[in-house]
């Protein structure tokens, strides 16, 4: 189908996405201005960006960094996962990954040619306390100092992540995350980093995708530690609002330059029709999926997720804990890569199955998702698909910031993440180049519309590409390549892609039109 023809079937299938009071809405009528995907030519030309807008780009410790077992490294949930037969596609583990952990310098270098402001990179707990717990390993902590610098000496701001997705393996056997100690020991540790690194580095987020590893890991077990109960991922969430907010305050202790905020995962949710039970249950995909961790770090207390009453019990709720989820951030990160269409699934009898897209991984079925929030939610396939199978919309991004502007009183606002997986590799007639245009356009498209919302008055100041590298896609292993720059696995040679080089100028002139 060629871009007319998708227009028009965008036109007549689905309509338009409005903003309306209270959540998103999709229409059935169309206006012209209003056809998601039709990103007028002028809206690319005439997108701006604040000055000193931070164009960065981000990784993750585990899916870069290999060396899994180095300078007293310990084993953490995912080294055990990817080593256990059957967990990740093709059998790929991450003990090499990129080699990142002895390439990082040409990695910062490949950033400063592309003239990035803004580096997000995770640190992996198992380096700094291999069993979660206790003494820091110098040798870890030695090796983060080295980058830090590195990345200040190119000019780059430094944004850190303390978990992604990398729990000490010696903390699962101690319950994991449904574990409420988990969070006192989250605690020491960023403690730790903040007291090691808070002289240089003053942007933090705690945690990335909370939702995601909590839902994926506890609740339907396709990542580690591979549970499938909803009470684990209950208490597993609330151990991590409650690590949220302790952890906040440890970091705040040890350093006075630093800024907290999140990294949270979110997908805009429309509800299928405009019933009163299907916005209701995009309010409630809403409340689970994009602000149960920022609810309750903002508010002290949950969000509307559930069609019972918040079950505090099965999560392990105690007297008080609502002052210690409280986190006054002092930004809002999140990531949007896709949408979901929302229904509910009031009448309907839970089912088994479910799906798998990218990078959310969902035990979704027509009964819905569980007894708690009763919701059905799909990603909808109208817009084109990424390689990974991920539905193309860049209006989403719009609508979220939009909404979170609205929400939470204009704060400042990062985008944590976006991208898009395409398998394009070197190519030979061009010279070995990675002439990548669906991620071109893919970034044009989406930028054109956060440039709009910023004009509409939101105060985003930052945007991560994800990804740096192609790199270890979790349970996909290296079936998918979200990288700006194209890793040959066999020997980690890195190629820019020509989206790289595009997102590089784009960084220079801070415009789209480049
Ligand atoms: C996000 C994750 C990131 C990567 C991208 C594709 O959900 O934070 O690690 O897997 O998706």
């Amino acid at each position: 189908m060629n871009r007319r023809e998708f227009l028009n079937r965008s036109v007549a299938a689905a309509g338009s996405a409005l903003l309306v009071k209270g959540g998103l809405r999709a229409t059935a009528q169309s206006r012209s201005a209003e056809v998601p995907r039709s990103i007028p030519a002028g809206e690319i030309t005439g997108a701006r960006f604040p000055e000193g807008f931070l164009w960065g780009m981000a990784t993750a410790a585990y899916q870069v960094e290999g060396a899994w077992n180095e300078d007293g490294k310990g084993e953490s949930i995912w080294d055990r996962f990817a080593h256990t037969t059957g967990k990740i596609k093709g059998a790929a583990t991450a003990d090499v990954a990129c080699d990142q952990y002895h390439r990082y310098r040409d990695d910062i270098a490949i950033l400063e040619r592309l003239h990035q402001k803004s580096y997000r990179f995770s640190i992996s707990w198992p380096r700094i306390q291999p069993s979660g717990t206790g003494a820091p390993n110098a040798k870890g902590l030695d090796h983060y100092s080295r980058l830090v610098d590195a990345v200040l000496e190119a000019g780059i701001r430094p944004f850190c992540t303390l978990y992604h997705w990398d729990l000490p393996q010696g903390l699962e056997e101690r319950g994991g995350w449904p574990n409420r100690d988990l969070a006192g020991y989250f605690a020491d540790y960023a403690g730790i980093l903040a007291k090691h690194l808070g002289d240089r580095i003053t942007v933090w987020a705690p945690f990335n995708m909370p939702w995601s590893f909590t839902w994926m890991g506890y609740g339907v077990g396709a990542f580690p530690p591979g549970r499938s109960s909803y009470v684990d991922f209950l208490k597993a969430a609330h151990t991590v609002n409650l690590a949220q907010g302790e952890s906040f305050r440890a970091i705040k202790a040890a350093s006075a330059k630093a800024t907290v905020g999140s990294a949270y995962g979110m997908a805009p949710a429309y509800p299928k029709t405009d019933s009163d039970a299907d916005r209701a249950a995009a309010e409630r995909y809403h409340a689970m999926n994009n602000v149960y961790f920022l609810e309750t770090a903002i508010h002290g207390r949950y969000p509307k997720a559930f069609v019972v009453p918040t079950p505090y019990e099965a999560m392990g709720f105690r007297p008080g804990d609502e002052k210690l989820m409280l986190a006054a951030l002092d930004w809002i990160g999140f990531h949007y890569y896709t949408r979901r269409i929302v229904s509910d699934a009031g009448g309907a009898a839970l089912a088994g199955g479910g799906a798998s897209f990218g990078t959310e991984i969902e035990e979704d079925t027509s009964g819905g998702r569980d007894p708690y929030t009763r919701f059905h939610a799909v990603m909808p396939t109208e817009g084109p698909l990424t390689d990974a199978g991920l539905e193309i919309w860049p209006r989403g991004i719009y609508d979220l910031v939009t909404r979170i502007s609205r929400d939470y009183n204009n704060p400042i606002i990062e985008i944590t993440e976006s991208g898009c997986s395409y398998l394009d590799g070197p190519y030979e007639k061009e010279n070995g180049a990675v002439p990548d245009a669906r991620r071109i356009e893919f970034f044009r498209a989406e930028l054109a519309e956060l440039a709009r919302a910023i004009s509409d008055g939101a105060k985003v100041r930052a945007f991560h590409a994800w990804s740096l590298l192609d790199n270890f896609e979790w349970a996909d292993g290296y079936s998918q390549r979200y990288g700006l720059t194209y890793v040959d696995f066999r020997d980690e040679k890195r190629t820019v892609k020509n989206s790289g080089l595009w997102y590089g100028r784009v960084a220079e002139a801070n415009r789209l039109d480049v």
